[in-house]
């Protein structure tokens, strides 16, 4: 949700903070702006509405000059996407201007008072009101720039990243965060800020995170200074190195994200499964669950809580916990569990799963659970983010930078990694047989090979997905470990196609979705060879004699289907539990092709965000 970049250095600070943005720009892309100190002391911003190539064109026309500089891409939460409402924002005074990610709760008792004290407002946004406010703060009691952040701040209830300059000091950026990220580059002669490191890759591997309620002033020619907001007492300063690289952040000769992403699955499930599991595929160990054994062995009971596509991992999660661990086990969407007042105690372990390991309602959900006692572990995507910042413990999926807005990769190294979880658990805790360890084991390690055999359905997906174009709705139906996986595809559609998708149960459409059957209503059913496979065979059925048109998605070498169904996937033999990895590929494929044949933007679909920071 909203991306924030800046740069003080040596160099010129527009074209780092353009490109910065347009690599930020999966955190929301309603509008874009940038503004810049020139060594003269003048202030120049520039915003448009849209993307980062219609700021491009905004600020050819006016002064790009400066070495220091602040820039925002936004997801528009108070007021509609215009480029009034466009970051940066500058105070009354003209004299500061600042970029803001998160939301600010308190802005309309502010902002009546700040109108009190004569200061008339030009855009909706909840941020204006935080820079006029360090302006009033900075002029009323003529303190430096860094003292009227922390006060403003200190009198702002919310969520915040932010970065501010002032007018007449080219020298001096001042950042802070509470519950929203904010990482810190450090380069010879140069400082970034942002959202995460993305933009930061390629100028130094040398990253600082700033904590929550944690402020830096960055000055040129001078040492970082990081001191808590609240207390203003200095921090230890925290340097790691970045693992990232360039090449990771480019689409390698596919059109879009999202396809790369698909393709590189085989790639990410062997970085995802590295020394995870034992050569002869006895053992798995995953170092968060062997540094913790006590808490895997006491926990009477696990509850998964995520958001979207890492809830549906969740609910695969669940399965596998239960089947291979025989522990009770609860899924949640975060949002209702926060405020859900649950019940947990030190037995119960709750595991946080998220992507980008900054989703707000997450992050709420691991506090709440710490709070109340809980052992609380995290399944993450984006290293050292919040999330795995915040938990007592975790395990990185390790598929690498997500950079379309549509989960896949990262739904896939997930159920991985549960999977995984659940088999080394199940061994702690005596639950699981070693042939039943040693059968899914072996397919896990095969899986890279496995999902790049089950790639090669990508042109028969593209014809069918020509008979779906035009398609207004569509059900999703599996059983068991694919009913997620129904949801999953599902939403796949709904995101980039914007074509109305339902995942359902398969046995629970005749109480009700059944009515929606006809043959304008096509169905994806998810129907592997697997224990549920007769049942969901009536299923089909009943589908089919109400005039709705099928896709099947099946293993291998079952040809039962193609009498009934009108298209069948095939898609390789696998466990029941694995099957939900195999069955998603040929899910996520129909619902790309079928955006694109829509002429959608499949990386950036519209009113989406890829790291949801807000609630
Ligand atoms: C769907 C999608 C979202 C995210 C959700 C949680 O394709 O990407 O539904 O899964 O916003 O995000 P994370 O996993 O980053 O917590």
């Amino acid at each position: 949700m909203c991306g924030i970049v800046g740069y003080l250095g040596s160099n010129g600070a527009y074209e780092i903070l353009i490109q910065g943005l347009k690599r930020l720009e999966y955190r929301g892309y309603d509008s874009a702006g940038v503004a810049l100190v020139t060594p003269a002391g003048d202030l120049n911003v520039h915003k448009s509405q849209g993307k980062v190539a219609n700021l491009e064109q905004v600020a050819a026309a006016g002064c790009i000059d400066g070495s220091l500089g602040i820039a925002h891409t936004r997801w528009a939460t108070h007021g509609e996407p215009n480029d009034v409402n466009a970051h940066p924002h500058v105070s009354q005074s003209g004299d500061i201007a600042l970029v803001h990610n998160g939301t600010i709760e308190n802005y309309s008792v502010l902002k009546t008072a700040l109108e009190e004290h004569g200061y008339s407002f030009k855009s909706e946004t909840d941020t204006e009101v935080l820079v006029q406010l360090i302006d009033y703060i900075k002029s009323t009691s003529n303190c430096s720039l860094e003292e009227a952040v922390r006060e403003a701040l200190l009198q702002v209830e919310g969520a915040y990243a932010v970065a501010v300059v002032e007018k007449n000091d080219p020298d001096k950026l001042v950042v802070a965060r509470k519950s929203s990220p904010l990482v810190i580059g450090v380069g010879e002669n140069e400082t970034f800020i942002a959202s995460d490191a993305t933009p930061i890759i390629g100028y130094t591997d040398q990253v600082i995170y700033l904590k929550d309620n944690e402020m830096a002033v960055i000055r040129r020619d001078q040492p970082l200074a990081i001191t808590s907001i609240d207390s203003n007492i200095p921090s230890t300063i925290d340097i790691q190195k970045l693992k990232l690289s360039l090449a990771q952040l480019e689409k390698g000769g596919y059109d879009t994200f999202m396809l790369k992403e698909i393709f590189e699955q085989p790639n990410t499930l062997r970085d995802c499964l590295r020394g995870r599991i034992s050569s002869d595929c006895s053992h798995v160990t995953l170092s968060g669950v062997e540094l913790n054994k006590e808490k895997f062995l006491q926990a009477e009971r696990i509850t998964l809580v995520a958001c979207g596509t890492s809830w549906h991992a969740a609910l695969i999660g669940k399965r596998l916990i239960q089947d291979f661990c025989k522990i009770p086990v609860e899924v949640e969407y975060a949002s209702e569990f926060r405020y859900g007042n649950p019940v947990l105690n030190e037995k119960d372990i709750v595991i946080s799963i998220s992507q980008s390991g900054e989703t707000a309602d997450t992050l709420a959900a691991i506090q709440l659970a710490k709070e109340k006692g809980a052992f609380v572990y995290g399944v993450c995507n984006v290293v050292g983010a919040s999330i795995p910042r915040n938990t007592d413990s975790g395990t990185y999926i390790h598929v690498g930078p997500e950079i379309g807005v549509a989960s896949t990769k990262a739904f896939t190294g997930q159920v991985t990694v549960l999977t995984l979880l659940a088999l080394a658990v199940g061994q702690l805790r005596g639950m699981v047989d070693s042939e039943t360890v040693k059968q899914v084991a072996t397919a896990l390690k095969a899986m890279p090979k496995i999902i790049k055999e089950t790639l090669k359905c990508d042109p028969e997906v593209q014809n069918i997905s020509r008979m779906f174009t035009y398609a207004h709705n569509f059900l999703y139906l599996g059983r068991g470990y694919n009913y997620p996986t129904a949801l999953e595809g599902a939403l796949k559609l709904k995101e980039i196609s914007y074509i109305h998708a339902e995942g359902y149960p398969a046995a629970e459409m005749k109480h009700g979705p059944i009515a929606l059957i006809d043959h304008e209503m096509p169905s994806v059913i998810i129907a592997p060879s697997d224990s549920l496979y007769d049942k969901i065979i009536s299923n089909v059925q009943q589908v089919k004699s109400r005039g709705g048109a099928v896709v099947a998605i099946v293993s291998k070498g079952n040809t039962a289907m193609n009498d009934i169904a009108d298209y069948c996937i095939e898609i390789p033999e696998v466990p029941e539990c694995l099957t939900p990895l195999v069955a998603s590929i040929p899910l996520q494929l129909l619902a790309y092709y079928i955006a694109v044949n829509k002429g959608k933007n499949v990386d950036q679909p519209r009113n989406l965000a890829k790291s949801v920071t807000v609630e």
